[in-house]
């Protein structure tokens, strides 16, 4: 059952605020159902267990410690979120299919960064953000709507540097790369790892680490030098500093060996009874594999289409019984209209689903396809 006011961080949330149907809102019951559960800060779950290992780690290499928080509200202004860490006006991640919005000027964190300049400005120099993010994609067995992210961040000042003979930049990219090549050995002890370059507006130059898993190699966090920008804005203007940001299912599901990310916001025993406090990387057991069920449907699209609306609608069905939805068909006809076919993947981690139900389903699909993502069904 949903608590039909929620308090976080000191914030009163009454659902009938959050959820309107109005074109300014775009988050659905799905989404708010996740706000306030906190899988994070419950040491017994595989993400809480998991930050646990990380503040362990931390704690242990730092004379200084690092402030922690893990209560801070999901709910954050556009500035919050965009502004105050210089994601540029036309940025893809501030439309509307990627990000939640409860009103124009109120969003669903997309990452903890949301939190680095106000924490900065209150003088804080060295903290790591812990928190549920939310994020419109696509659906797939290591994406989810909702997850969960840690921030870091540490500013050195001209005194650790000065006797490096490095320039302030070249000296925090050195400390955080040593940083989380550190933290990926306490661990996973020995995993395949690589370092990619990357762009993020808040930070220059930056990296992203990436992890190989299940024959593929998983990015598992993003990170770099902090822009001066931020720091100048936040009366650090002769400090520099780094900041990083990784996703905790991503390591949980290596670490755990948990084949979907579904599977983290299970209450099913057979899933939760598996793991305990401070028991880092016990092997996760399946319970049951059941079969896949597929269904496909075509339809003609239109401007408006976009796949994370399709997810939407479907999630809003189905909810964690689909697994996958995958564009399996794309073509344009003579007339310019453009048909895509979509491959629909239904699987419970907890049961057999029977046939009946899963026509009712796709049936329901098919449709709210229809009538809400103007779109014609061939
Ligand atoms: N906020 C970034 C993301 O969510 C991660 C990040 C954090 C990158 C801090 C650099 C510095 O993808």
């Amino acid at each position: 059952p949903v608590a039909s006011v929620l308090e976080r961080g000191g914030v009163k949330i009454a659902r009938d605020d959050v959820v309107r149907d109005e074109p300014s809102n775009n988050i659905p019951d799905t989404i708010f159902t996740k706000l306030g559960q906190q899988l994070h800060r419950r040491d017994q779950h595989p993400i809480g267990i998991l930050k646990n290992a990380i503040f362990d780690y931390f704690d242990s290499s730092y004379e200084n410690k690092f402030d922690k928080f893990d209560d801070l509200c999901p709910i954050v202004t556009v500035k919050q979120n965009f502004d105050d860490v210089l994601v540029p006006a036309d940025h893809v991640s501030r439309s509307y299919n990627d990000t939640y919005y409860i009103d124009p000027r109120t969003v669903l964190r997309c990452h903890t960064s949301a939190h680095q300049a106000e924490i900065l400005s209150k003088g804080h120099k060295q903290f790591l953000v812990t928190g549920d993010v939310y994020r419109r994609d696509s659906i797939d067995s290591t994406h989810y709507p909702v997850f969960h992210q840690m921030e870091g961040v540490r500013v050195f000042s001209p005194n650790d540097w000065e006797s490096s003979g490095k320039d302030g930049a070249a000296y925090a990219a050195e400390d955080l790369k040593k940083c989380l090549e550190g933290l990926a050995r306490h661990l996973f002890g020995a995993v395949e790892m690589r370092w990619t370059d990357t762009y993020f507006p808040f930070t220059d130059p930056s990296f992203e680490l990436e992890i190989y898993f299940q024959e593929k190699w998983l990015e598992v966090l993003g990170c770099g030098v902090t822009e001066q920008e931020i720091l100048k804005r936040s009366g650090n203007s002769n400090n520099v500093a780094w900041a990083f940001g990784l996703g905790l299912e991503r390591l949980a599901m290596v670490l755990f060996d948990i084949p979907d990310i579904r599977l983290f916001w299970s209450t099913d025993e057979r899933f939760t009874s598996q793991f305990s406090k401070g028991q880092l990387g016990v092997k996760f057991k399946p319970f049951s594999k059941f079969p896949p069920c597929y269904k496909d449907m075509s339809f003609w699209i239109s401007e408006s289409f976009t796949e994370n609306n399709l997810c939407e609608v479907i999630r809003g069905i189905a909810g964690d019984l689909v697994e996958e939805v995958c564009l399996i068909d794309n073509f344009t006809n003579k007339k310019g209209m453009t048909s895509h076919c979509y491959r629909i993947a239904y699987r419970s981690m907890e049961r057999s689903l029977t046939d009946d139900e899963i026509n009712e389903l796709q049936w329901k699909v098919r449709e709210q396809v229809e009538s809400k993502l103007n779109v014609v069904l061939r």
